[in-house]
């Protein structure tokens, strides 16, 4: 008879445990719904200032400072991240507010086994309209476009 008791005790218990697992599941799902709103502010996209000629050579000197130790210096990649001569990062595949995403919020790896781009601090929509600019030209010169 106490064995009995005992058993079911446990049984109880052990449902009880499920009601906290569909518990913190129902939590998480609710987290998730939540935090929706947070991740759309974040696509939107930087714009550069009206009127700004984005310049290829500026482009270049920012490049080589904040995205070159990955995409390479040659924009050709290294170990640490995929190469802007692709066709996937060709305009119509890759616009130019991947770009401003990209530094902005980082990128989650999808394309490629690199991992996770991180976000580039203390870069402007301008700075990154100049990046997008020097990468769109180099492209062009080896028939990406
Ligand atoms: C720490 C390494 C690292 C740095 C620094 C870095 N990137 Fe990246 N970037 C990556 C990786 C890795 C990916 C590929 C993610 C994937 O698998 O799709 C990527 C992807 C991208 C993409 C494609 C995003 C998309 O929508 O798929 C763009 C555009 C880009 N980078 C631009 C830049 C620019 C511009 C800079 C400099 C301001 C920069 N990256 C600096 C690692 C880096």
């Amino acid at each position: 008879m106490n064995k009995l008791f005992e058993g079911s005790l446990a049984l109880a218990a052990g449902h009880q445990t499920r009601r906290l697992q569909l518990c913190l599941i129902a939590l998480l799902l609710v987290g998730a719904a939540i935090s929706v709103p947070a991740t759309a502010q974040n696509l939107q996209v930087p714009t550069p200032s009206p009127g700004l000629m984005p310049n290829p050579a500026a482009g270049k000197t920012l490049f080589d400072k904040n995205c070159a130790s990955c995409h390479g210096a040659k924009l050709q990649g290294s170990d640490k991240g995929p190469p802007m001569l692709s066709k996937i990062y060709e305009p119509s595949h890759h616009g130019d507010a991947a770009f401003q995403l990209a530094v902005k919020n980082g990128s989650r790896a999808h394309h490629w086994q690199f991992g996770d781009m991180p976000p580039v601090p203390g870069l402007t929509a301008d700075d990154v309209a100049q990046i997008t600019a020097y990468v769109r030209l180099e492209q062009r010169q080896v028939g990406i476009q």
